[in-house]
């Protein structure tokens, strides 16, 4: 599904980066993963402020786009197609991890969250942010499974070593692209490893 949305010429959620993202860039450091990262920009964002970015994701054609952006903005950054159901970085080997909207279904996404606060160095940042079940009725974005929708209690109960920086939900207006058209209803998230 996701390498036909990302089949047209145009960057489906755009090129700019998210604004949360973009916002808390300074608490970033080093060697940053970037889960479901699409159209890769976000990782090439990253990657322009220095940091030492892998971007994974399942779709071929999205991280393809990624590399020809980052090309184009003359950045270097590593690409990885994978499935986050089964995605296990090394332990203690990574900085930071980007979920900017990486919306799985909550069991799989705990798992997921599991193994990546192992792979985060003491010190190490996660900084997510994606829809809240509140998005549901509205039709700006997200999925419709309310079941990969996020709640701020259920993600804190996916991590165990991590001190919490910043934890909301809130509505806020959301324009990145054709995919994300408006006011939406988000968690947003950022936590400090142990
Ligand atoms: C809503 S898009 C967000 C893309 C990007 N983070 C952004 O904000 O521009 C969701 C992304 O999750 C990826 N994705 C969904 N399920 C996945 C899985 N099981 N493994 C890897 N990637 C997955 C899709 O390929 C897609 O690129």
């Amino acid at each position: 599904m996701w390498n036909d949305v990302y089949s047209c010429d145009e960057y489906y959620y755009g090129t700019a980066p998210n604004d949360f993202l973009a916002e808390h860039i300074s608490k970033l450091h080093g060697r940053i993963l970037s889960l479901a990262e699409g159209e890769g920009r976000n990782a090439v964002f990253m990657a322009e402020h220095g940091l030492d970015v892998r971007a994974v994701d399942g779709s071929a054609t999205g991280l393809a786009k990624a590399n020809t952006l980052a090309a184009s903005r003359k950045v270097a950054i590593q690409t990885e197609v994978a499935d986050l159901n089964h995605y296990a970085p090394a332990a203690d080997s990574i900085q930071g991890v980007v979920s900017i909207f990486a919306h799985l279904p909550s069991q799989t996404r705990r798992q997921l969250h599991q193994r990546v606060e192992q792979a985060l160095q003491p010190g190490g940042i996660f900084l997510l942010e994606g829809y809240s079940q509140a998005q549901l009725p509205r039709n700006t974005g997200g999925p419709k499974n309310p079941d990969m929708l996020f709640s701020l209690d259920e993600l804190l109960g996916d991590f165990y070593s991590s001190e919490l920086l910043l934890g909301r939900e809130l509505n806020r207006k959301v324009l990145e692209g054709r995919g994300h058209t408006g006011v939406a209803s988000v968690v947003q998230l950022i936590l400090k490893k142990i």
